[in-house]
């Protein structure tokens, strides 16, 4: 069975939109295998983040994950790499769609990095990476 990583960032946790967002991850169809308040590490993150060094918003995106703590959430379905990438949005609030997780709850904020509410994985092996640094003990 497929699953995927997905984080509710700092910025979803603050501003009390878990519940909304796990709501939404359930009412699609997926399973919630496994659900975990984490505040993140330099290592996790420069892990997690590794593919992004070098690249502008590298340290802020960095500072934003270390501001608090974050949900680390893996979901099961057929499809759900995909399916919650589309649930989410475009990467960018202002552009994301009415309709997705990003479009209708997350917007610009004038800062340096994006906070844009959720992570999800984009490939098997992303997920299966990412799963590995979220959940050591799986
Ligand atoms: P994730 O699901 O978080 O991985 O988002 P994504 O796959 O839609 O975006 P990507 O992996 O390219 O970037 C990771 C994170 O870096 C994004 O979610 C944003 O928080 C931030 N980010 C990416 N691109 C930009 C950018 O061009 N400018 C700024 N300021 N932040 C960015
Ligand atoms: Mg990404």
């Amino acid at each position: 069975i497929e699953r995927t990583l997905i984080l509710v960032k700092p910025d979803g946790v603050r501003r009390g939109l878990s519940g909304e967002i796990l709501r939404r991850v359930e009412a699609k169809g997926y399973t919630l295998a496994a659900v975990e308040l984490v505040h993140a590490t330099p290592d996790q993150l420069a892990t997690h983040y590794a593919e992004h060094e070098g690249k502008p918003f590298y340290a802020p995106l960095v500072d934003f994950m270390l501001s608090g703590p974050t949900l680390a959430v893996i979901a099961e379905g057929d499809g759900v790499i995909a399916g919650f990438r589309s649930l989410a949005g475009a990467t960018d609030p202002t552009a994301a769609a009415p309709g997705t997780i990003r479009g209708d709850l997350g917007r610009d904020w004038g800062l340096k990095v994006q906070q844009n509410l959720v992570h999800g994985s984009d490939s098997p092996e992303s997920a299966e990476r990412e799963i590995g640094i979220w959940f050591p003990q799986s």
